[in-house]
Parts: structure tokens; sequence; C-alpha cells
């Protein structure tokens, strides 16, 4: 993280000199203003009062069985108390106090799956559902503070699942089911699990993609590692087919809830009790697991939610297209939404399956009236043409949204137009695991949103950008992302490692909150994310390790070394690349044709089983050598000039340099 070479990742120029001649700006329309949840008082509001403007939203959003006294308690800083004294239940504020309210009829779901089975949930369904499997985790001998792995696709039952740990105030992890049998394990040893959910599978581009294996494989004995905590495995029947069953281990779901009681009295806990762990990949080897507590967070996620979307939860159709594998899942699928009583779309499958319309189809049955995406989305939509879309009626969407990586002006005008109808308020939001919820941000209504910049904090939330010395740049300067102020829902640590958190977070800059992104004010001090600064990547919207993913390819007997790139990719915001040194004799093997085929298919499937799908590199390169400085460390950005086909750069501090030479001369001969 701390570069102190030359080598710290910088934005191309030619990109971030194309976002700063933006200058297209669009206004909220004076209808959509003067509906609007958030006035543009709530800036003023905010500010004059920050605390007391969070506890009032704490107050206002959430029905606590206990209500808190303090606000924030920051002497234990940087790990926070919000409302601390507090006591609430997740489950309870998502699901039963809607029923309580007359909304049970209310639909919280509507369920699409990949091969068009549909399913309604209203809140009352919920509720049943929710108690039931709350009952049945209890019955199989989880308790306050044991912690579930979650391991499935998009269904119903995953967001139950989620609501029914935090039912009984038990924390959950959930691991993205594209992540592979060995990710899944390393993180249910991490987490210390004594259950987890999974399924037997789920629909995927058409076929029954099998996901309980990679559970079996998890959880089984190995040679000189502790046996697992891992006491019971809870198997949701999807796709049908057949699996291989542990006896006395693993239940079947709909077994272990149809003898569960309907009824069930959530369990109470204080506000700071942990509601979660989310593991998120960092600068090492290693992820963290985010830890994320009850009150706070539940309190921030609704905030954004209303005021970001304008969410009606009378008349809208809410529909965020994430994983509940990732923080946006979490956050903006399960929590926010069921706590502000919307009704919501979960679907199970890819925007390609069975055709390239599927979004559009859905946005067009459900009435669809809010839609958050990911950059990488819109533009393979771009890619596909936007006569596709214009087969759907589109015409009920009033709020777009985008999250995972900066959006491109290009793709956000394409939204805007073809999606949105030119009407429709983008909000560009930027927010990370660590931060619980969104922190930047236009507010539709308020804000005059521009192509390509996230713009402004939220009301309630201190961002600046500095420069190396932690001092706030001017207008039209760039350096570092930092939050000033401590915020509801931050993360409360990484599991396990008080040190790695403060280290990771908070030792950059004196008393400010290190996000790892650099960024741009311009003129009238908006804010433009240009990425990552550390050796994080994004692709498609999701964090990969560059450190992790050498690792797995070094962990390959042919492998003697390995460093990887983020390279710009027009998709996908950045694709993994390669570098590559071989042992011995596999070297020469790598320098034919077939052989070189070989070589990339062996490693990117080692990658995928050593970590998952979703980090295989999209080239490998073998090489003779790597970039190094004086001091050993592997100079990325003269790697990327090649993964990018530039002309490399300054090369100066290299130990030898030519070894550039020689990689661009290899690289240069076919094969
Ligand atoms: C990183 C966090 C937030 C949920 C999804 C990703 C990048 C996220 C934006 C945005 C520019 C963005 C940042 C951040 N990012 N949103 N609107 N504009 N960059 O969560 O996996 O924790 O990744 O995603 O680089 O640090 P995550």
């Amino acid at each position: 993280m701390r570069n102190t070479e030359d080598d710290v990742p910088q934005p191309e120029t030619s990109s971030l000199e194309n976002l700063l001649h933006e200058t297209r700006s669009f206004p909220p329309t004076p209808e959509f203003a003067a509906q609007a949840n958030a006035q543009p008082g709530l800036y003023a509001e905010a500010s004059a009062g920050r605390l007391a403007f969070w506890a009032q939203q704490a107050t206002e959003l959430l029905t606590w069985k206990t209500p808190f006294t303090e606000t924030l308690d920051w002497s234990g800083a940087p790990v926070a108390r919000w409302f601390g004294d507090g006591i609430l239940n997740a489950a309870y504020n998502a699901v039963d106090r809607h029923v309580e309210a007359g909304h049970g009829d209310r639909v919280a779901i509507h369920f699409e799956g990949e091969g068009g089975d549909t399913r309604t949930v209203t809140y009352a369904d919920l509720q049943r559902e929710v108690s039931r499997a709350a009952n049945a985790l209890a019955a199989l001998g989880v308790e306050k503070g044991d912690r579930v792995v979650i391991y499935l696709p998009m269904l119903v039952e995953s967001v139950v699942a989620m609501l029914a740990c935090a039912r009984i105030g038990a924390p959950h992890s959930v691991v993205f089911g594209g992540f592979s049998a060995d990710a899944l394990r390393s993180r249910i040893a991490d987490a210390e699990a004594k259950l987890v959910i999974t399924a037997d599978g789920g629909f995927r581009r058409g076929a029954a993609s099998p996901l309980k294996p990679a559970v079996d494989e998890a959880l089984e004995e190995r040679e000189g590692e502790p046996a697992t905590t891992v006491q019971h495995v809870l198997v949701v029947r999807r796709t049908g087919g057949d699996v291989a069953w542990t006896e006395h281990r693993d239940v079947w779901w709909h077994e272990a809830l149809e003898s569960a009681d309907v009824r069930h009295e959530p369990v109470w806990v204080d506000a700071e009790h942990p509601l979660f762990i989310l593991y998120t990949s960092g600068t090492t080897g290693k992820p963290k697991g985010i830890l994320h507590t009850t009150g706070g967070y539940l309190t921030q996620a609704a905030y954004t939610h209303r005021n970001v979307f304008d969410l009606k939860p009378e008349s809208d159709v809410y529909w965020c297209t994430a994983d509940i594998g990732w923080i946006t899942g979490h956050s903006y699928v399960t929590y926010a939404p069921l706590i502000n009583g919307a009704t919501q779309v979960v679907y199970e499958g890819t925007p390609d399956s069975p055709h390239r319309g599927r979004w559009w189809e859905i946005v067009e049955k459900y009435g669809v009236t809010i839609l958050y995406t990911a950059p990488t989305a819109i533009r393979t939509c771009m890619k596909w043409g936007e006569d596709i879309p214009a087969q759907f009626d589109l015409s009920s969407l009033r709020v777009l949204g985008s999250v995972g990586e900066p959006i491109n002006p290009e793709a956000w005008m394409w939204y805007r137009r073809v999606i949105g109808g030119d009407k429709a308020p983008i909000v560009d939001t930027w927010w990370q695991t660590e931060t619980g919820a969104i922190m930047i941000s236009p507010l539709p209504g308020v804000t005059a949103t521009k192509p390509g910049s996230a713009q402004v904090a939220l009301p309630g939330i201190v961002a600046d950008v500095v420069d190396d010395e932690a001092h706030s740049v001017p207008n039209g300067g760039g350096g570092y992302l930092v939050l000033s102020e401590p915020w509801p829902s931050m993360l409360r640590g990484i599991w396990g490692d008080l040190e790695r958190f403060k280290d990771t977070y908070w030792s950059r800059f004196e008393g400010l909150y290190f996000a790892g992104d650099g960024a741009k004010k311009d003129e009238d001090g908006d804010i433009w994310l240009l990425g990552r600064v550390d050796d994080v990547m994004n692709v498609s919207g999701h964090r990969l390790s560059t450190t992790e993913i050498e690792s797995a390819l070094v962990s390959h007997e042919i492998v003697a070394e390995a460093a990887v790139v983020g390279a710009a990719d027009d998709t996908t915001g950045q694709a993994v690349v390669a570098f590559v040194i071989l042992r011995g004799e596999h070297a020469d093997k790598a320098a034919t044709p077939e052989g070189s085929d070989e070589v990339q298919l062996t490693l990117r499937n080692h990658v995928a089983k050593e970590i998952g799908p979703i980090a295989k590199p999209r080239r490998i390169l073998v090489v003779p050598e790597l970039p190094k400085t004086r001091s050993g460390k592997i100079m990325r950005r003269l790697l990327r000039d090649v993964a990018e086909n530039r002309t490399v750069g300054d090369a100066t501090t290299l130990a030898d340099s030519s070894v550039m030479d020689l990689i661009s001369a290899g690289l240069a001969t076919p094969g």
C-alpha cells in the first residue's frame, strides 16, 4: 500500500484529460425536484449538527427495542461505537415491523429465476420464512455470536438465510458462489464458522451449475490443517441434481424449515453487535474479513437508499442487479430495501440468458422504477446495441444508479439516453465494502449531475481529496480520497486482525480514513474518482488483489515468478494480465504455439481453482525476467505499459534497465 518507490499507479493521463474536459451537466427537472425525498436543505441540516442529524436518521428510519441515548463514541478510534446503548434487531426492522404496520400483503420480492420460474414473496410470507429459518438454525445449535457461512446463488432463500442469521444474532459471512472450494475453505476457517448454508446448485446460462461439491471439498479433512469448525451444512434444493450426502452433517433446508415453527421471537442485540463479516481483497494475498455491526450500518443503508434512490415504498419497484456475495447485495438487496419496506426484484441469472434483452424484459414485466447496476454491465449492453433495449418499454424507470467503478462519460450518456429515456437522473455512487453504504453521490432532485462524476459527499459524510502530506488539494487538484469524519456504517475492523485494520486504513494519513482511491476535484469542487492507487484491481466492479493472484500462480509447480497487473479494458474496466517466469524446461516448451496455449490453459484453470473463475487472467505472458527496482519491488507501472500496448515509460530506476527490452522483444515474436 505504501508505494515508496516511484511505482504509484497513476490513471492514464489521456483519460484524465478527457474527464476534465467534460462540461455537460444535467440539472433535475422541476417535477422531480418537487417530489424528491431529499431536498437541498438536507446538506445544511447535516452540517449544522452532524451527530444530531445521524441520531435523527437512526430514530426515524429504524425501530429500536431500547432507544439509544448516545450517538457516537469515538474514544476507541479507529473503532467507532454508534448508537452504542441502543438495542434492536435487523430482521425485525426488515420484516416484522412492516407486517405489524399493516403492510403484510405488500410484495417484498418479485423473484425471477433464470429459466423463467417466478415467485412472489410478500412481507407476511417473508416473516414466516425468516422465522422458520431462524428456528431451524437454532435447532441446529446456532447461537448468538456464532458465525454462519452462506454460499448460495441469487435466490429468495439467500435473502431469507441472511435475515434468519440476523434474527438470532449470528453474524453471517456470505461467500460469492463464484469463488472456489479453496477460497471458501479459507474463509470458513478464518471466521471459524459453525454452519454453512448452500444449495445443490443454481442455474447459469441455461444449465444447472452445482455448488454443493465445493462445500464438500472445502470441508474435507486435510493433513496438517486443523479440523473444520463446521457442524452442519444446510442445503437448499434448487436444481434437483444429485448431491453427495454426509450423514449427520448435511440437512435439507426444506426439511428443516417444514418442521420449524412460523413464530420466532427475534434475539435483541446491542447496536454494536456484529451483523456480518464480508471478505474482500486487499493488497496482500490474504483476504480481509470486513466487520459490520448492526445499528449504524442499518441506519446509513436505509438513509442512503431512501435519499439517493428517492425511494417511495408504496409505488416504486426497485431492482439492484448485484449478487448477495458482494457488499452491494448486502446493503442494497437484503438490508436497505427491506428496512425501507420496498418492493424489489431479485433475478437469479445473467443478462444474456436466454437472450440479450432479458434485463429489459424484466424491467418491462415488473414496471421497475429504480435500477441500480454496474458500469461494466452498461458497457456490455452498449456493445450489444441499443436496438435490444429499444424492443422493451422502459418508461417506468425514473432513477438510475451506477456503482463499483468509475463510469466513463460515454457509458453514462448512453445509460441516460437509451435506458433512462433522457429524463431519469443518474446517481453515480461511490463507496466500498469497508464503508458499508453509499458515501459520495449526487442527490436526484438536488444535484445537477455530471457524466462520470460521483460529485459530492452525502449530507452527514465528510470526504476530501488530499496530497501526499495530507493537505486538502484546491479545486482543480488531484490526490487521494479520504474520509475525514467517522460515519455510522463504517467497518468496525478486520475480523481477528485489529493491527491490519489500523495499518491498512488509518496509518497513511493521521486521523483520516484512506480509501485507496485516487481522485480529483474539478473547478466546482466536485469529486471525480480515478481508480485504485494500491495493488487492488477492479474487474467488472469486482475487487481483486494482484498479490493474491500472483500467489495463486506461483503455487503452481511450473511457475517460478509472477507479476499481475490490471490493464485497462473497454468493457470490464480492468482485465487481469499476468507475466510469468516459468521453471526450466517449461519455458522452452512455452515458446511453441501449442506449448503456449497449454501453459495458458493450465495456469488459468489453476487460478480458477485457487480463487475462482472471476480471477482468471485474461492474458498470461511468458517472460524471461520481471522489471524490479534495486530494492526488489516489481514495477507494475512498466508492465501495465506493456499490457496496454503503450510505449514503456521511464525505466531508469530499474536494477537492470535492459529487462524491459528483453520483455518487449520476447513478446514481439509470434507465439
Ligand atoms: C472500490 C470498492 C461499492 C460497492 C461495489 C464495490 C471502486 C466503487 C465507485 C464509483 C468509482 C468506484 C473504488 C472503491 N468504486 N464505486 N461510483 N466510482 N469507483 O465494492 O469491492 O469494496 O470496491 O470500488 O475503487 O475503492 P468494493
